[in-house]
C-alpha cells in the first residue's frame, strides 16, 4: 500500500510496486502459520494438492475477478456494488465484508501476539541451546496459556496497527516492504534446505509430498478451497481496492498471477520446513501426532536451534514474521476504516481508533482461549472465529464476487477491461469458465456440505 490508498486517488508507482503491496497483503500468517496447521489437520500431502489446484482454479480466477472490478469502478468494496448496481441491496454485501474483516483481524492478531511474544523471547536468548520438542512444546503452552502476556502481545500488534492506519498508510511501510520480503523469502529458502537436510527428514517429506489418497474428504476440499481464499486475501474486497490502484495500461491477468504464485511459493516452503522438522523429532509419528494451533511456533525454534548462529538468525527470522503479520493486519483494518472514512465522512484518526478498539475487545477471547478461562479452552473461540469468517464467510464471498460479475456486470465488460492492460489473455476461455460455472459450483457444493455436516 502507499500514500495512494488515502485521497487523493492515485495510481500504484509501477507494476511491480502493486505486486509488492499485494504480496505484502497476501503473504502472512495465512501461508506460514495457517497453511501447516491445514495440512497437519487435513491429511497431509492431499490437502498441499488440494490447496494448489484451489489456487489454481479458483483463487486466480476471484483474484482476477476482484481487480478487474476494482480498476473499473475505482472504488472500495461498498462503492463497487454501488457504482454498478446503483441502489441496490447488494451494498449490504460490502458491509458483510466489513464485519468479516474485523473478526478476522481479531483472531489474527492473536497469531501476530504469538509472533511478537517470539521475537521478544528469541532475543531474551529462550531458544539458545539445543531445543528439543518437549521443551519447544512447554515454552509455546506456558507463553499461549499467560493471559497477561497474550493481552499485551494483542494489545502491541493492534496498537501498531492502528497507529500506522491512522497515519494513512504512509510510503514508510511499503518502502520497508519491499525490502524485507525478498529477505524473508531468502530466509525460508534457507530453513527449508537445512530442514530437508535433518536426520530422519524422510518422513515427513513423504508425509507433506506422497498423497495418501485413502485421507481425501469433502473436508479436505472445503479447508484448500478455504486456505487459498485465506492465504490469497480474496472474498473481502481487499483485492478490489487494490485493484482500483493498478494503472489502466497495466496487466491484470499477469499480476494476479505473480501474486498467487509467490504466496504459494512461501505457503509451501514453509511446510517444507516444517513436516520434515517435526517428523525427524524422536518420538513423533504422521498419524500419531495430534496438530496444536501453535504448530508453527512449537516446530520453527527447534530448525532454527539447529543452524549455526542460530541466535541471530532466530531474532531475524521472527522479526519478519512479525513485518509479514502486520503488513497483513493493516490491509485488514484498512477496509472497515476506509468505509468510514468515504461512507460517513469520519476523519482517519477517529476511524482507525474505533475499529482498533472494537477489534482488540474482540480479540481478548480468542487471546484468552487456551488456559485462563475454562469456557474457552482448547482454542475453541479461536478456531470457530477461524472456521467461520476465515472460511465460510469468505467462501460466500468468493461466490458474491462471481455472481456479481457474470450475472450483473457481464464477462464481456470483464473481459474488456482486462484486455486494456494484456493483449493476449491465453487463459481467457478457462477463465471464463472457471467464473461462470467451475468457482460458483464449487464453492456452492462445499458450503452446502459443511452446513450439511453441521445440521446432522
Ligand atoms: N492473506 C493474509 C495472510 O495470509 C491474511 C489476510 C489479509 C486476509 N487480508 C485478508 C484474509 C482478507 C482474508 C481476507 O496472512
Amino acid at each position: 500500500m502507499g500514500e495512494s490508498i488515502t485521497d487523493p486517488r492515485g495510481t500504484w508507482g509501477s507494476k511491480l510496486a502493486f505486486i509488492f503491496a499485494a504480496s505484502g497483503s497476501a503473504i502472512g500468517l495465512g501461508s506460514m502459520w495457517r497453511f501447516p496447521l491445514m495440512v497437519g489437520k487435513n491429511g497431509g500431502a492431499v490437502f498441499v494438492f488440494t490447496y494448489i489446484i484451489s489456487v489454481f482454479f479458483i483463487g486466480f480466477t476471484i483474484m482476477l475477478a476482484e481487480l478487474t472490478l476494482g480498476r473499473r469502478t475505482q472504488k472500495n468494496p461498498v462503492g463497487v456494488f454501488q457504482t454498478i448496481k446503483p441502489g441496490s441491496s447488494w451494498k449490504y454485501a460490502g458491509y458483510v465484508a466489513l464485519v468479516t474483516c474485523v473478526c478476522i483481524l481479531s483472531y489474527y492478531g492473536v497469531i501476530a501476539g504469538w509472533a511478537f511474544g517470539y521475537f521478544y523471547k528469541t532475543i531474551g536468548g529462550m531458544f539458545r541451546g539445543n531445543i528439543t520438542w518437549d521443551i519447544s512444546d512447554t515454552i509455546f503452552k506456558n507463553f499461549a496459556s499467560n493471559p497477561l502476556e497474550i493481552v499485551f502481545c494483542i494489545f502491541i500488534i493492534m496498537a501498531i496497527t492502528t497507529f500506522v492506519i491512522s497515519k494513512g498508510v504512509q510510503g514508510g511501510i511499503e518502502r520497508w516492504s519491499k525490502i524485507l520480503m525478498p529477505v524473508l523469502f531468502a530466509l525460508i529458502l534457507f530453513l527449508a534446505i537445512r530442514a530437508i537436510t535433518l536426520g530422519g527428514a524422510q518422513t515427513g517429506i513423504s508425509y507433506y509430498l506422497l498423497p495418501d489418497l485413502s485421507k481425501m474428504d469433502p473436508n479436505v476440499f472445503f479447508f484448500g478451497v478455504g486456505q487459498a481464499f485465506y492465504s490469497l486475501s480474496l472474498g473481502m474486497g481487499i483485492m478490489m481496492t487494490y485493484g482500483s490502484y493498478i494503472g489502466k495500461r497495466d496487466n491484470l491477468v499477469t499480476s494476479a498471477g505473480w501474486v498467487c504464485f509467490s504466496t504459494t511459493l512461501v505457503a509451501f516452503l514453509t511446510g517444507i520446513i516444517i513436516f520434515p522438522a517435526l517428523f525427524a523429532t524422536p518420538g513423533i509419528n504422521p498419524g500419531e501426532f495430534e496438530v496444536s494451533t501453535g504448530l508453527m511456533f512449537q516446530v520453527f525454534p527447534i530448525v532454527i536451534s539447529k543452524i549455526p548462529g542460530g541466535y541471530l538468525f532466530g531474532i531475524l527470522f521472527f522479526f519478519l514474521l512479525l513485518v509479514a503479520a502486520l503488513t497483513s493486519t493493516i490491509s485488514l483494518l484498512e477496509v472497515p476504516v476506509a468505509y468510514f472514512i468515504d461512507e460517513k465522512r469520519w476523519p482517519r484518526k477517529k476511524a482507525a481508533l474505533l475499529v482498533g478498539i472494537v477489534t482488540f475487545a474482540l480479540a481478548i477471547p480468542s487471546g484468552l482461549s487456551v488456559g485462563g478461562v475454562k469456557f474457552l479452552t482448547n482454542w475453541k473461540f479461536l478456531i470457530s472465529m477461524d472456521l467461520v469468517f476465515g472460511n465460510i464467510m469468505l467462501a460466500v464471498g468468493g461466490l458474491i464476487v462471481c455472481v456479481f460479475l457474470v450475472y450483473l456486470w457481464r464477462t464481456q465488460n470483464a473481459l474488456q477491461e482486462i484486455s486494456l492492460g494484456s493483449r493476449g489473455f491465453k487463459l481467457k476461455s478457462l477463465w471464463v469458465f472457471n467464473i461462470k460455472f467451475l468457482a460458483p459450483v464449487v464453492i456452492i457444493i462445499i458450503l452446502f456440505f459443511k452446513i450439511f455436516n453441521a445440521i446432522s
